[in-house]
């Protein structure tokens, strides 16, 4: 992990509000899963954001965002051939060793922007399911990378109308990730542990989630990110923001 201030290749719309924003990076290293502090050389906003890498090449890394409030506001408006402040690449990662046997990824809305580099950096080609609430982006990158890519929309615009959830059966997998909105991968760890039920099985489908939490240091040092799990409270920015299901309490 390195903070540096990186020049600023490309900074643009995708669609709506979202943007793509690639910045000049060196670090061979990085893992799918991991994030970047985030924040303009002249502090129009005092605390980083973080933001997930979602493509990085030996030079460069690249992050898909959503402008919510002022910080991701301000990233917008940054030009080309400006800097920014990156802090990273910071957080665990995921295991790209324990990600095998049948797997499905499973995102939503933003949540679907670090999921791009995960299946890009996987040994094998998962079942893909992407959910949206209208507006969908990023869908043909996933396309390449994917057995099989299933979307769904909750206006019916693209795909099957209602929630990505409703897309799969997960009894058919041994291990499912995923990233998006709080109530999606709650619903997505309750059916991976209802399948375990249901099936009256000792087999457990493993179930990895990137965990969201608001940060101010992202390092680990202010405790501003802990989530409670079975061997007591652990910070998301350090050693999240990827948890297996099993060891968070909910
Ligand atoms: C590990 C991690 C990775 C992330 N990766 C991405 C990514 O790849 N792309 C992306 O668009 N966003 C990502 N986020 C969320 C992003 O950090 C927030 O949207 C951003 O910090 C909001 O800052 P702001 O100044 O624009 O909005 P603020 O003015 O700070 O907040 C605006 C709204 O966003 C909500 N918000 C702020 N921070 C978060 C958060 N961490 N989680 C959920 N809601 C939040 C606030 O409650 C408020 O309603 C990630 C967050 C974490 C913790
Ligand atoms: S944001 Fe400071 S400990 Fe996680």
């Amino acid at each position: 992990m390195k903070i540096c201030s990186s020049k600023i290749l490309k900074n643009e719309q995708v669609i709506d509000n979202i943007y793509k924003l690639i910045i000049e990076f060196n670090d061979d290293k990085i893992l799918p899963g991991q994030f970047f502090m985030l924040k303009t050389l002249n502090n129009e906003f005092l605390l980083p954001r973080p933001i997930s890498v979602n493509d990085c090449d030996d030079n460069s890394v690249t992050f898909l965002y959503r402008v919510e409030g002022m910080g991701t506001k301000v990233m917008s408006n940054l030009a080309a051939g400006t800097e920014i402040q990156a802090l990273g690449p910071t957080g665990n990662g995921f295991d790209l060793d324990k990600i095998k046997g049948k797997v499905a990824i499973i995102g939503g809305g933003i949540g679907t922007a670090p999921l791009l580099y995960l299946v890009k950096k996987l040994k094998l080609k998962p079942d893909v399911y992407l959910g949206f609430r209208d507006i969908t982006y990023g869908l043909d990158e996933f396309e390449k990378y994917s057995d099989k890519l299933l979307i769904a929309t909750e206006d019916g615009s693209l795909g099957q109308k209602g929630f990505v959830t409703a897309l799969l059966d997960f009894d058919d997998y041994d291990c499912v990730v995923t990233c998006g909105p709080e109530i999606m991968m709650n619903a997505v760890m309750d059916a991976c542990e209802k399948s375990k039920a249901k099936n009256n099985s000792s087999k457990d489908i493993k179930c990895y989630v990137s965990l969201e939490k608001r940060m101010a240091c992202g390092v680990g040092a202010c405790l501003g990110c802990v989530v409670e799990t079975k061997d007591g409270m652990k910070r998301v920015c350090k050693d999240g923001p990827i948890f297996e299901a099993s060891e968070l309490l909910r």
